[in-house]
């Protein structure tokens, strides 16, 4: 017997590395084994060295997209059948087509199967609030069907990224810091809390949200299984609720509406917000607007900055002035322009004859790009697709605000507000007409905070200030 060491359950890549070795090596499957943890039993022959390389063979990504479903799957035989499989795919390509066949079957039935727990775990999962110093921390204890956590995870983390939270199972550990996710080893239910306050809203929503009219008792227990009612706090109604149906059916037109919970309706205003957000979200206002920007996933850029920064100002500004992306300040503040070049702004501005007060002052890009040196955070030009991602925030400003002139700071600002790159040198100063304003480009502040020559400096900041004046005969 050949037996090949896996690190864990779940192991795909050593599972991988073990059955290519056995197949360049000629191993047989009934003369094949895999083991989770390493280390030789005494029971078996010969122990294949962890990470042991054998012939790449080409395999039908089908097969592999299986086999990485079915490795989740809590059958202990799962990586013979999967071995079985790819040891036969070698004489018989065409095998993953036979679904008549037993192994083939098989494997689609566990993959199946695993895809309905990961399923189970989205609609099931409960989180509880537990506080700790000062901060919310929503935790949920689970037990999926099978070991689905790592590949559910990422579906919380889209839908509650602004909540940290943490998702314990006996296989392993989610944990979501509204940045990064993380797994640790296996929990017990004990780790999370039993009950908080909201339980019990839970529970009025969902005896709200319960059709007496409705009920189909079969249905709805094969949709929320009973295995998964411990760790449901709504459960503990169902028997209830399924006795007093017929009563409830007739009460239920003059039934009262349940009083609204002030942190339960956050909560849920707030998840609503992730999965709108998800679905096609339009802001319908400014402040609805800074707060879905938080949840931005459109470029990787949320996850070294702060916070995302959107723009300040007149709500119905006739002049709308916007920069590259938040700098280091302005990243830390959570508002546009209020370190160096902001302070260059201002007074050429002032010196213009504009009252920042009355513009509506935003940047093209929302997250503050950059790289550490040093304890110092160094600004990195955003690129043309992080620029292109983040328009979409552009323009549902340009549609609240409606600004007829709108002045361009610099190259990014420019190709954020026309869709095109442009040479800002050539462009600059004369109107541009847009569908919904007219646009100015300029370069931007901080441009002329880098030139050395003192003379040349003071020359171009006077053309800096001459193309604001030029936005304000606009106006
Ligand atoms: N530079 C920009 O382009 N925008 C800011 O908000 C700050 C600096």
């Amino acid at each position: 017997m050949r037996i090949g060491a896996l690190e864990s359950e779940t192991d795909f890549d050593g599972w991988r590395k073990a059955a290519r070795a056995f197949r360049s090596a000629g191993v047989r499957p009934e003369e094949a084994a895999f083991r989770v943890g390493g280390g030789d039993g005494g029971l078996f022959d010969e122990v294949e060295p962890q990470g042991g390389e054998g012939a790449q063979f080409p395999v039908p990504r089908a097969f592999v997209e299986l086999a990485q479903a079915v490795i989740l799957h809590r059958s202990a035989d799962r990586f013979d059948l999967l071995y079985r499989l790819l040891w036969r795919l070698e004489r018989e390509p065409d095998l993953m087509k036979v679904v008549s066949d037993r192994d083939v079957a098989d494997a689609f039935e566990r993959a199946k199967n695993v895809s309905r727990a990961s399923h189970k775990m989205k609609a099931f999962v409960r989180f509880r609030l537990a506080q700790e110093e000062g901060e919310e921390h929503w935790i949920s204890w689970f037990e999926p069907a099978h070991r689905v956590l790592e590949r559910t995870a990422p579906f919380f983390a889209r839908r509650f990224a602004t909540m940290r939270w943490s998702i314990l199972t006996p296989d392993g550990q989610a944990h979501w810091d509204e940045r990064m996710l993380t797994f640790g080893p296996p929990a017990t239910r004990d780790m999370a809390p039993a009950e908080d306050e909201i339980e019990d809203f839970w529970k009025t929503y969902y005896a709200s949200t319960f059709n007496p009219a409705r009920l189909k008792t079969q249905t709805m227990q094969g949709e929320m299984p009973k295995r998964y009612w411990a760790n449901l706090p709504e459960a503990a109604l169902i028997p209830e609720l399924i006795a007093s149906a017929a009563a409830r059916e007739n009460a239920m037109v003059a039934a009262p509406a349940p009083e609204p919970n002030p942190r339960l309706a956050k909560t849920l205003a707030r998840m609503n917000r992730d999965r709108a957000f998800e679905e096609g979200f339009v802001p319908s206002n400014l402040e609805e607007l800074g707060q879905a920007v938080q949840a931005c996933r459109r470029c990787p850029l949320w996850r070294d900055a702060t916070q995302g920064v959107c723009g300040q100002g007149a709500r119905k500004a006739r002049l709308m002035i916007v920069g590259e992306q938040p700098g280091d300040q302005e990243d830390l503040a959570g508002k546009p322009f209020v370190g160096p070049a902001g302070q260059v702004l201002d007074a050429a501005l002032e010196e213009a004859g504009i009252d920042r007060d009355d513009a509506f002052v935003t940047n093209a890009v929302r997250h503050f790009k950059h790289e550490p040196r040093g304890k110092r955070r160094i600004h990195q030009t955003p690129t043309t697709s992080e620029i292109t991602a983040c328009r979409w925030w552009l323009d549902a400003e340009r549609t609240l605000v409606r600004p007829k002139v709108i002045v361009t700071l610099g190259g990014t600002a420019a190709l954020g507000v026309l869709g095109r790159k442009v040479a800002v040198t050539k462009e600059r100063g004369r109107p541009i007409p847009l569908s919904d304003a007219t646009a100015l480009l300029t370069v931007h502040p901080s441009y002329l905070l880098r030139i050395p020559d003192r003379e040349v400096a003071a020359l171009e900041r006077e053309r800096f200030v001459a193309d604001l004046k030029a936005v304000r005969r606009l106006l």
